[in-house]
């Protein structure tokens, strides 16, 4: 396969802002057809990265077009029904997060994608960020994880997401629960404590600790009644701690005794300083490319992802 081709649904923020700008790059990677329901988003978007036809329904799209691929971006409650086609169609299929609005349905298309031999990659993007990445090789290097903590915070205690339509733990916060899976592996034990504050009906804290299958432990943060967007990570091995703000303008900070605390920034590690190449979003669609060229499956699939959904379903169930 010299170039993967690779039809696109969804005109949206996304798609123009960080996963067209990271496929246009890629030489192996030809972006044959885009798809969306509003007409001046998709011949804009269509004009923008050189994208030669649109069409209004995915469906005569995938017929007509015959992609390799498809990135299906939209949002999550509208995702099911179009990736679900996708797959059925043999066609190898990338989302944003979350990968669906429950675990159910998540692990359905991961049963799609198995029959049909489907690569399939999810949009977790802390995952590939190239600091995020660097700092876990390092802490691997000097020894076994025994913690990880991952925060979250936004200052949105009335956040309601889609209307409602998936829950805050479950759509967004659902990035530092899947970064604690991605720096410690997969949860035996959790427990948590979730909580609504200030003048809302709803949720806006999720506060977990759980065990490592291999013994660490993991500490989840995540606070949406807060002052303002923090998004950290922390890695901790013997004789290892690293503390990790992986913005655009953020840095990591690794300890080791007996040594200077060095520092890394996200555009050193990134070797750019442009976003969708810092905060991993070039790095997820390069891993998709890629497992679809060598035919193995994305260590971030449907699969994987719905491991860390029902992670989050554990924290609203593991409650104190
Ligand atoms: N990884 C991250 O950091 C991050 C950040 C923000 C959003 N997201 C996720 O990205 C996803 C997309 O978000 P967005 O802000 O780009 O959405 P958006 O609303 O800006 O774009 C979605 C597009 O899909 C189109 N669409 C909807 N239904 C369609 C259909 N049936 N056929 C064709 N087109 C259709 C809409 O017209 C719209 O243009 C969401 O799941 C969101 O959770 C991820």
């Amino acid at each position: 396969m010299e170039k993967v081709k690779v039809a696109l649904i969804g005109a949206g923020a996304m798609a123009n802002s960080v996963h067209y700008p990271s496929l246009a790059e890629m030489a192996d990677v030809q972006m044959v057809a885009l798809c969306d329901l509003v007409p001046e988003k998709r011949e804009e978007t269509a004009l923008r990265f050189g994208i030669p036809r649109t069409y209004s329904d995915y469906r005569e799209m995938v017929q007509k077009e015959n992609p390799d691929a498809v990135y299906v971006l939209m949002p999550p409650y509208h995702l099911f029904d179009a990736a679900v086609y996708c797959l059925q169609q043999g066609k190898h299929v990338f989302v944003e997060k979350p990968p669906a609005v429950t675990t159910f349905q998540t692990l359905e298309l991961a049963n799609w994608a198995e029959a049909k031999a489907c690569v399939t990659q999810i949009g977790f993007n802390r995952r590939y960020i190239p600091l995020l990445v660097k700092v876990r090789e390092m802490q691997r290097e000097a020894g076994d994880l025994n913690l990880a903590v991952s925060t979250f915070y936004k200052a949105q205690p009335d956040a309601l997401y889609y209307n409602g339509a998936i829950d805050v733990l479950h759509c967004d916060a659902i990035h530092a629960v899947d970064a604690l899976r991605w720096m410690g592996g997969d949860v035996v034990a959790v427990g948590s404590h979730v909580s609504g504050s200030g003048e809302t009906p709803r949720l806006n804290r999720w506060l977990a600790v759980m065990e490592f299958e291999d013994g660490g432990s993991g500490v989840l943060l995540t606070n949406w009644d807060s002052g303002t967007r923090v998004h950290t990570f922390e890695m901790h091995a013997p004789g290892f701690a690293a503390f990790v703000n992986p913005d655009a303008d953020g840095q990591a900070v690794v300890h080791r005794p007996g040594k200077d605390p060095l520092t890394i920034t996200s555009v050193e590690a990134a070797g750019s300083d442009q976003w969708h190449k810092v905060y991993g979003f070039f790095g997820e669609s390069r891993n998709f490319i890629d497992c679809i060229k060598a035919g193995v499956d994305s260590d971030c699939s449907f699969a994987d992802a719905a491991r860390s959904m029902a992670l989050a379903d554990d924290i609203l169930a593991g409650m104190i």
